[in-house]
């Protein structure tokens, strides 16, 4: 062989040999797209539920009533927004129009909009806003938390089905539309509203922006309308680039299957599934499906009243109801939607303020306990390319969420074990797996170090993005071990926490 031959053959075998070392593992299956991703780390946020139902006690009015009936006395979306700012919320998500078809905004899509009612008229000859909406949206702004909307596809106010005896002869008798055997396309008045809010404006000119877009499964008729959700997706997309289309079954999140809160410790991010197909059962929401065909994570839906609408007498959740449900929904990889409805004063009662900032109290001091720091030793069963740097297990101790420990592709197996230097009484963990690049993991366990031998005290399933365990009570240990059981593919850890106190 010639010399510069043999000399070019060993480069390339060196490359070829450092390449694989430093090469990141392939996308596994379907993986969340960035929107996803930011959506994700949002983990908690606040329902709005707000409308013409909150002054006539009803959760499903039947558009009986003219605009008129919307009359807050002290309206004041800066405390809403302020308030779920100061619980720690992420943001929050307005009814822009519930199911009875009464818009919050100044559409002109519809008569039927509080627009045309009193409240509105008076406020705006006083030279002030009425679009509630953009009130909103501007609070959200002004307080430095997230905007999002519901807008509900099922139309009582257009659906033949429902009658609406006493907006006879009014100028609120509307077309009726909804329906595929309606004459008109909902479709297109969908739509039409749809574009209305996306591209809404705020007072100094810039645009309004969305995290989520809600679009509700819910239907109380036996109208059959076929919606147009691609189209709907289309509009979200070019004007809302970053926001979640939600919808029982996609395109971005899904519905959890229950309004508790809650979901089942196995549950994936992916389905097989989109909103054009039969509809998942409540059961196979919650769990979703392994190696399904699309990122379709999971929202739970929760009230911290029995309704969703403001309804007087109604008892609040405890903090420590609200922290149990974050520990079955955010600490079981699903993202936490509370409803938490103004009254008809148009303000957020105390008695819920209190009971959020009671909670943001108690979660705080229970995730304020971390153990596990950068400088302690954590040996791996494997590590990627034997590349520490890039795929050791200290990786999962940094705050960094793009590094993580990971094996090489032929191992879906693995342990960690971290010792802490001393005794801790440790009672809960919290761990996250890398799901940029896929949800791979199907099986772990957290053992804790007692005696010389190791007690398994966590054995779980699913993964996904953030798993939090806590335990019945603290166990005292300077040891911890980490081990991936099943795998799909070869694991990633994002990051690994213990929480308790120092003894
Ligand atoms: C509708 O009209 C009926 C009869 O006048 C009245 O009893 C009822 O309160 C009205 N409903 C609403 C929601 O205004
Ligand atoms: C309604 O139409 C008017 C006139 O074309 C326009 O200025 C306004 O922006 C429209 N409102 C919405 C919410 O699109
Ligand atoms: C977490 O605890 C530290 C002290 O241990 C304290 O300084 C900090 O304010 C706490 N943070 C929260 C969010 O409670
Ligand atoms: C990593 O190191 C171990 C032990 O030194 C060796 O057996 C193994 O082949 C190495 N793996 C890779 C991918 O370099
Ligand atoms: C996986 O492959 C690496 C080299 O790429 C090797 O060092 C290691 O022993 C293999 N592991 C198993 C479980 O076969
Ligand atoms: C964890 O649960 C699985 C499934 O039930 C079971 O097969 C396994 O033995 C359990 N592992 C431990 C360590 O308890």
């Amino acid at each position: 062989m010639h010399r510069t031959t043999a000399l070019l053959l060993a480069a390339v075998s060196w490359l070829a040999h450092t390449t694989s070392s430093q090469t990141p593992p392939t996308p596994y299956l379907q993986t969340p797209s960035s929107r996803q991703l930011d959506w994700h780390r949002l983990e908690y946020y606040i329902f709005v539920h707000f409308g013409p139902n909150t002054f006539t006690n009803e959760e499903w009015g039947r558009s009986q009533s003219t605009p008129d009936v919307f009359n807050p006395t002290t309206l004041d979306t800066d405390q809403w927004a302020k308030s779920f700012a100061d619980a720690g919320a992420a943001g929050f998500i307005l009814t822009a129009k519930h199911h009875d078809g009464m818009a919050l905004w100044d559409t002109n899509t519809t008569t039927y909009k509080i627009g045309n009612g009193k409240w509105a008229k008076d406020r705006v000859a006083a030279g002030l806003s009425a679009d509630v909406v953009r009130m909103a949206a501007e609070s959200a702004k002004k307080f430095g938390i997230k905007f999002a909307l519901y807008l509900s596809p099922w139309d009582i106010h257009r659906d033949p089905a429902m009658p609406k005896d006493n907006l006879t002869g009014t100028i609120y008798a509307e077309p009726q539309i909804f329906g595929d055997d309606s004459p008109g396309d909902y479709n297109e008045l969908y739509a039409q509203q749809l574009s209305e809010l996306v591209t809404m404006r705020l007072d100094d000119g810039s645009g309004i922006e969305l995290f989520e877009l809600w679009l509700d499964g819910a239907s109380g008729s036996d109208t059959v309308q076929t919606f147009d959700w691609a189209k709907f997706r289309d509009i979200i997309r070019e004007h809302q680039p970053n926001a979640i289309m939600w919808g029982h079954q996609g395109v971005d999140a899904r519905w959890v299957g229950n309004e508790d809160g809650v979901t089942v410790p196995t549950n994936w991010h992916t389905i097989s599934r989109t909103q054009d197909e039969t509809r998942y059962s409540g059961e196979e929401l919650q769990t979703g499906v392994r190696d399904g065909v699309y990122w379709t994570p999971a929202e739970a839906d929760a009230r911290i009243h029995d309704g969703w609408f403001y309804h007087v007498g109604e008892n609040t959740k405890t903090a420590q109801e609200l922290l149990d449900m974050y520990l079955k929904s955010v600490g079981q990889s699903v993202n936490l939607l509370l409803d938490v409805p103004p009254d008809s004063t148009g303000r957020v009662v105390e008695r819920d303020l209190d009971t959020l900032l009671e909670f943001r109290t108690l979660r705080d001091a229970f995730l304020n306990r971390t153990l596990l720091d950068p400088s302690m030793a954590v040996a791996a069963s494997s590590i990627r390319g034997n590349n520490s740097a890039l795929f050791g297990p200290t990786n999962i101790l940094d705050s960094n969420r793009d590094t993580y420990w990971a094996t090489n592709d032929n191992e879906t197996t693995g342990f960690l074990e971290i010792e802490l230097g001393d005794t801790f009484l440790v009672d809960a963990f919290v761990v996250q797996e890398h799901i940029a690049l896929g949800q791979r993991i199907g099986g772990y366990t957290i053992d804790i170090g007692v005696n010389g031998g190791y007690e398994t005290v966590v054995n779980g399933s699913s993964m996904g993005y953030k798993r939090i365990h806590k335990l019945s009570q603290g166990i005292e240990t300077a040891r911890i071990r980490l081990s991936i059981t099943q795998a799909n593919a070869a694991p990633l850890v994002e990051s690994f926490q213990a929480l308790g106190t120092r003894r």
